[in-house]
């Protein structure tokens, strides 16, 4: 199922502001390599995720599933020079698209990729964070918004893609609606947070956790 009416979300994509030329690059540079980009969270949830780290100041920022890193270079690009982007991703085929981008400059002073598990290697980071955005195996997701509660900041922000999963949550007719539709509801049910979800793309959920 769509989620928006084509034209509408052709039209409100048209009125989005362009990601910068190097992440052009990178779209075009994972469209030749890999047989499909749909993972790509794309222009109007690359730029929604830019501008909740510009207008909440966040300076350090978890991404769980990086794909081929166009998310996280949005993302970054709103991080001040001295923020810490760390992202996890498990498969060696998009770490060798997204290396070479994630090495250009700004990119290279603020993106860390931790190759592996997500599940494995969240529990194991240091600190705190201020926003999360989670955007990995989608079975995993109630376990991914336990963990990001773990590791969020008071009053920081989580971030979770695809939580419509094409219209599949309203039957759960599969194992990742299913899940998804579980963490929609611990989100919903979770006292200690306020929460946004948007028809936006697949479906976008934020999460404000309380200060
Ligand atoms: C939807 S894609 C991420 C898209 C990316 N955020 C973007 O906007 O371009 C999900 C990614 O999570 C990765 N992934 C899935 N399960 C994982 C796990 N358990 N640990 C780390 N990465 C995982 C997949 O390999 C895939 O690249």
């Amino acid at each position: 199922m769509e989620i928006t009416n084509k034209q509408i979300a052709d039209y409100t994509e048209s009125f989005t502001t362009e990601e910068p030329d190097i992440i052009k690059e990178l779209v075009k540079a994972s469209d030749e390599d890999l047989e499909y980009i749909d993972m790509l969270s794309g222009r109007q949830t690359g730029m929604l995720l830019k501008l909740l780290v510009a207008i909440s100041g966040a300076r350090r920022i978890l991404e769980v599933g990086t794909f081929t890193g166009y998310s996280a270079m949005m993302m970054a690009d709103a991080l001040p020079d001295d923020g810490e982007l760390i992202t996890c991703e498990m498969n060696e085929r998009y770490r060798k698209i997204s290396e070479p981008f994630f090495e250009r400059e700004p990119y290279c002073s603020k993106i860390r990729q931790k190759m592996g598990n997500a599940l494995e290697i969240i529990p194991k980071l240091d600190g705190t964070f201020d926003l999360i955005f989670l955007d990995a195996d989608k079975v995993n997701y109630p376990a991914y918004y336990r963990l990001a509660k773990e590791k969020i900041k008071p009053g920081g922000l989580i971030v979770v893609d695809n939580v419509l999963w094409g219209g599949d949550v309203l039957n759960q007719n599969n194992r990742k609606a299913e899940a998804i539709h579980k963490m929609n509801e611990i989100i919903r049910d979770d006292h200690e947070a306020e929460q946004l979800m948007l028809p936006l793309r697949d479906g976008v959920m934020i999460v404000k956790v309380k200060s």
